[in-house]
């Protein structure tokens, strides 16, 4: 049972004075994964443009016709929109005719997707139904002309995209993590919070600061650091670059938890559970809720942090205060990690840092740049910005502790 794993291995955690026997000395990661262009387009080319990552939740195109547009994949303009058989589907946002945005507003709700440029007219499914003048176009096939297709799958309310038309289906890419948060009831949960912010710091540098419980002491002394101990954390790396955190809350006691609460799931009442899924989505779920918090790349030294908060319905009216307070909360924490970003991109780039130096609290980060080498494949990782790997023995395995002594 994985409840019980993971808190002996916090109690493991918490009482060593050393690292793991056979733990290994991680190499330096390269500061130019940081701040090189051809890195950063390696990066986009082959870890954004072929990996399952979020798009919005469902709640967004409640109605056959309510559509999104989806803009945070760097030159991929994506359209959702809910066709009236109530399947979710993705297509770029890109007539047929002469390329122009079908749709040009963030969000709304259409009878028929109509180009504003010449009014082509395309349904709910992609398919060109309607073109002004078709005669003048002379021998033409409506049908070859419908909206690229985007992949597009659901994970429990939450709506995926990929843009590699052979990608693996979603529930495989997620290994563990699909059951994991199953046990939440996802599904079940509406959206209670929003939040978003351009940073001028290269997209790693903002979800590493996530990875970690290493800095909260010192950057979150008040807030976080007061709320959990980081010596008492568990990390499973997870096949395809993914990982898990549980932390202890202070003072709390794992063996004997009051009963009830949400998330339900020993695992999520009892720790801090905080989950990656490679490349860019990092959710850290707490006392009724969970904030999925996206890291979206803008360029090599700029990212948008993007959070969509969830939690229990809580019925009509404005949410319950209690709710409202612990997001204000979480705005001041998220703002004492933002005000720290920039400062440190500034500092990567001025080359005289030549590289990140982990320990073995930080590994979920070495397990992040493992998996962007073997996305872009070994051999064409620029020269010198190679991690070297060497965590894959350390992946969780699902038939006990893997660390010995535990
Ligand atoms: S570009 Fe869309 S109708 Fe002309
Ligand atoms: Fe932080």
């Amino acid at each position: 049972m994985i409840d019980e794993r993971i808190f002996a291995e916090i109690r493991y955690e918490r009482g060593r004075n050393d690292a793991p026997p056979g733990f290994p000395s991680m190499p330096e990661i390269p500061g130019g994964r940081y701040t090189r262009q051809d890195f950063f387009d390696l990066e986009v080319e082959h870890v954004f443009r072929k990996s399952w990552v979020m798009a919005g939740h469902v709640e967004e195109v409640p109605a056959p016709g309510a559509y999104k547009l989806f803009t945070k994949l760097l030159g991929a303009p994506i359209l959702i929109v809910r066709g009236r058989d109530d399947v979710v589907r993705a297509f770029y946002n890109t007539c047929r005719h002469r390329g122009a945005p079908v749709v040009k507003d963030e969000a709304g709700r259409c009878n028929v997707l109509r180009c504003q440029y010449h009014s082509w007219a395309y349904d709910f499914d992609g398919r060109l139904i309607q073109v002004p003048d078709e005669h003048d176009f002379g021998d033409f096939d409506k049908e070859a002309r419908g909206l690229i297709p985007v992949r597009c799958e659901i994970y429990r309310g939450v709506i995926f995209v990929n843009q590699d038309p052979d990608a693996a289906p979603l529930i495989d890419w997620m290994g563990p993590l699909a059951e994991e948060w199953s046990w939440t009831g996802l599904e079940t949960l509406r959206v209670d919070y929003r939040w978003s912010r351009i940073i001028d710091c290269n997209w790693k540098c903002a979800l590493d600061a996530f990875q970690e419980v290493y800095h909260i002491n010192t950057l979150h002394g008040a807030t976080v650091g007061a709320m959990l101990e980081y010596k008492a954390a568990t990390m499973g790396l997870l096949p395809g670059g993914h990982s898990r955190m549980c932390v202890r809350y202070t003072g709390a006691d794992i063996d004997n938890a009051p009963e009830g609460g949400w998330p339900p799931g020993e695992m999520y009442r009892r720790t801090s559970v905080a989950q990656t899924l490679w490349p860019c989505l990092n959710i850290p779920w707490g006392p009724g809720t969970g904030k999925f918090i996206l890291f979206w790349p803008r360029g090599v030294a700029e990212c948008e942090v993007e959070v969509l908060g969830v939690g229990e319905d809580w019925g009509d009216g404005p949410l319950p205060a209690e709710r409202a307070a612990n997001n204000e909360q979480f705005d001041n924490i998220l703002m004492e990690d933002v005000l720290n970003l920039e400062a440190i991109q500034a500092s990567l780039n001025s080359g005289a840092f030549t590289g990140m130096m982990l320990n073995y609290q930080e590994r979920r980060i070495y397990w992040s740049h493992e998996q962007i080498d073997r996305a872009i494949g070994a051999a064409q990782v620029p020269e010198g910005l190679a991690v070297t790997p060497m965590l894959e023995p350390w992946v969780e395995r699902m038939d006990g502790p893997q660390v010995p002594g535990r």
